[in-house]
């Protein structure tokens, strides 16, 4: 059961009751520690907090140089200190790779090791995980490796504390504070991250404000970073490409212009003064009134590789987001592509390319971006939306996960290659003297602000766990990582968590059906993102405005991506080109994506396209209804105050979701009386 304010996540180690508690007892002696690092220390605070609460059992945590041979030792220690300890030495076939993690017993003892720290950190969580989770740990033989090697948080948070696209208070990092005070929520954040295998976080917005890059911000950064770092989490920074103009007085920002190589490369060596394993930048440039090189006459690839052979001496990346659209093109979703795609081989090995796993921004529904389908010589990382900027915000629970898996799942190259292979494939690329290894990525765009809960609810976090989870390996089931969380967090009261898994699995076809069924996307109310308002004209561009996405009319619904239309569909390889095109084997949870369908078009439910809207948007009511009724079937198995939090909720999701089939359903069937 979480503590009332959630402040613990899963990791409150509320004592176990299961089938194996009494075993763990048994199994688990005394806990040692192989003394090294600042990691040494979290991993021996970690279990020694974790055991005592899980089991109630006191155990000393030793930290050792060498270790005792006692049957029921839990040793934590990399893989050299092991050898050279102990003489034991790791089954073969368990052998981890990077930072992953091998969990096995031998002698009656339990060996936590890794390559490196950090992996043992990862799998000290990991062997916590089977206790929380009530799993056997007899005869441990288990291998784990995290599928990309960075597994990023991409905070959109603002240097005044506000936070784009944020629903769970002010930003978490107290810059006014910084580098003085040290709040003690910084490492809670960085153990939590961590719990789940996140090993970098982007600290400030994509829309960046330039004086990030001030020495007394270099330093606020600093100290974050020194927190960070003993979870095994890097620190990275989103920043201006003007920068040399606005801080450095410079009358041009061109990635060719000798002046500003130099001043990024003086910048750079003052932010490794004071951040010596500094990650790299995220930059948004030539996107939404971010500057970038086209106003220089250079494309994406002359600005990133200018960046990132300043910083590969370093060992830093740049990591440069292929979010751009609004320069005339009639289809926004094709900009992307029409833009990246030719430059595939142009990009240097430190840096990537960071595509969202839609080609359009974010929608609860949205056909993968047909950009994992191409720029093979590229490094592709996957940008997914934990904040749920168009999903109902800090108010609808909507697990994630599944949406998330069928990014991953997708068989982008339509020959059996998915988007988690695309992004996980790992190359060794020499860059001058250096080498870049395995330049994979996931990022998400956190939902943590200052909220005592972290994310606005006690639901909500449900999201940052599934990210770092699937982040760490992509083919765990959305109910596995569901159960795991609901688990570590509420508990193993078997009804209460039927419950939640019955709240979890169906929010996110609920949130589809009340919001955005069979392939509709960006109605939503003007800036703010929350509501219905498929009428709205309201904004400076065309293609902010829901119209432009929804192109209702009296012969019928959809933008037509199709060789008719904007031949948005033409980006996807065959065969998925050919099935996305026809409107017959187009799935029809993207049929108003890629067609415009007449209102009397007869889908497979045997309903028209005109009757299948009203029904969807009923559906979706009905379906938000069980979510709440779920929830108040377990209400004797919930302390009042949790229960009450997450109610209120769901009664703004059940209202919501009427508000969205009320508004919608008359809106569009209106179109359907003129004809
Ligand atoms: C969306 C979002 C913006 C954000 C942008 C981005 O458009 O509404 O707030 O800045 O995505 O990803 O850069």
């Amino acid at each position: 059961m979480p503590r009332t304010d959630g402040y613990d996540l899963w990791l409150s180690y509320e004592p176990i009751d299961t089938e194996y508690s009494k075993k763990y007892a048994s199994l688990i002696k005394q806990v040692q520690v192989a003394e090294s690092g600042d990691i040494s220390d979290v991993i021996a605070n970690e279990l020694e907090l974790a055991l005592n609460k899980l089991l109630g059992t006191y155990y000393p945590i030793h930290k050792v140089k060498s270790f005792s041979d006692t049957p029921g030792t839990v040793i934590a220690a990399t893989l050299d200190t092991l050898i050279d300890e102990t003489g034991c030495s790791i089954p073969v076939d368990l052998m981890p790779k990077d930072d992953g993690y091998a969990l096995f017993t031998a002698h009656s003892s339990i060996y936590i090791t890794a390559i490196s720290e950090k992996g043992v950190l990862y799998g000290t969580f990991a062997f916590l995980r089977l206790l929380q989770t009530g799993k056997p740990i007899e005869n441990l033989r288990i291998s784990s490796s995290p599928a990309v090697r960075y597994r990023m948080l991409d905070h959109w948070d603002n240097l005044d504390g506000s936070i784009e696209r944020g629903y769970a208070g002010k930003s978490i990092w107290k810059w006014n504070d910084l580098p003085s005070r040290i709040d003690s929520r910084y490492k809670d954040y960085a153990r939590a991250c961590a719990s789940v295998g996140i090993n970098a976080a982007v600290l400030n917005n994509v829309n960046t404000q330039p004086y990030i890059l001030h020495e007394d911000y270099l330093e606020k950064a600093a100290a974050l970073a020194s927190v960070l770092r003993r979870y095994g989490i890097s620190v990275f920074l989103s920043v201006n490409f003007a920068s040399p103009m606005i801080l450095g007085g410079l009358g041009t920002a061109d990635p060719c212009n000798p002046a500003v190589i130099q001043w990024w490369k003086e910048k750079i060596a003052e932010i490794y003064s004071y951040i010596p394993d500094f990650g790299g930048f995220l930059m948004k440039a030539d996107s939404e009134g971010q500057p970038g090189p086209y106003a220089y006459g250079r494309n994406h690839a002359d600005g990133a590789n200018m960046l990132g052979m300043v910083l590969a001496p370093y060992g830093g990346i740049v990591i440069w987001r292929a979010f751009i659209y609004g320069f005339g093109e009639n289809d926004r979703a094709k900009k992307p592509y029409a833009e990246f795609a030719p430059l595939d081989g142009s990009f240097m090995p430190n840096t990537c390319v960071q595509v969202k796993n839609g080609a359009c921004d974010f929608q609860p529904c949205e056909p993968v971006h047909p950009l994992f389908g191409a720029m093979e010589k590229t490094n592709l990382f996957l940008e997914l939306q934990i904040t749920q900027e168009y999903l109902g915000q800090g108010n609808h629970l909507v697990y994630l996960a599944p949406m998330w898996k069928e990014v991953l799942d997708f068989d982008i190259a339509a020959d059996g290659t998915n988007v988690g292979q695309r992004i996980s494939r790992k190359k060794s690329i020499p860059l001058g003297e250096h080498t870049v290894d395995g330049m994979t990525g996931m990022a998400a765009v956190s939902n943590i602000g200052a909220d005592k809960n972290w994310c606005g609810s006690l639901f909500h976090p449900v999201n940052w766990y599934a990210f770092g989870r699937l982040a760490w390996d992509y083919s765990l089931s959305s109910e596995e990582i569901a159960r795991e969380w609901a688990v570590c967090t509420w508990g193993n009261d078997e009804t209460l968590l039927n419950g939640i898994m019955y709240i979890l699995m169906n929010s996110w076809k609920a949130c589809v059906d009340y919001m955005t069924p069979l392939g509709l996307h960006h109605i939503m109310k003007y800036d703010h993102h929350y509501g219905p308002d498929p009428a709205c004209d309201e904004g400076d561009r065309e293609d902010w405005k829901p119209r432009y996405y929804h192109r209702a009319d009296k012969e019928g619904l959809g933008f037509d991506r199709t060789a008719k239309g904007s031949n948005g569909v033409a980006q996807y390889r065959k065969p998925l080109e050919e099935l996305f095109s026809n409107v017959e084997t187009c799935p029809e949870k993207y049929l108003l994506w890629f067609h415009h369908v007449g209102w009397d078009k007869v889908l497979s439910s045997g309903r028209t396209l005109k009757d299948e809207l009203a029904y969807r948007y009923n559906l979706g009511v009905e379906e938000a209804d069980k979510l709440r009724a779920a929830w108040v079937a377990v209400r004797e198995h919930v302390p009042l105050e949790q229960y009450e939090a997450v109610l209120e909720k769901l009664d703004i999701q059940c209202k919501d979701a009427r508000e969205w089939r009320d508004v919608c359903v008359p809106y569009f069937l209106s179109f359907t009386e003129e004809c």
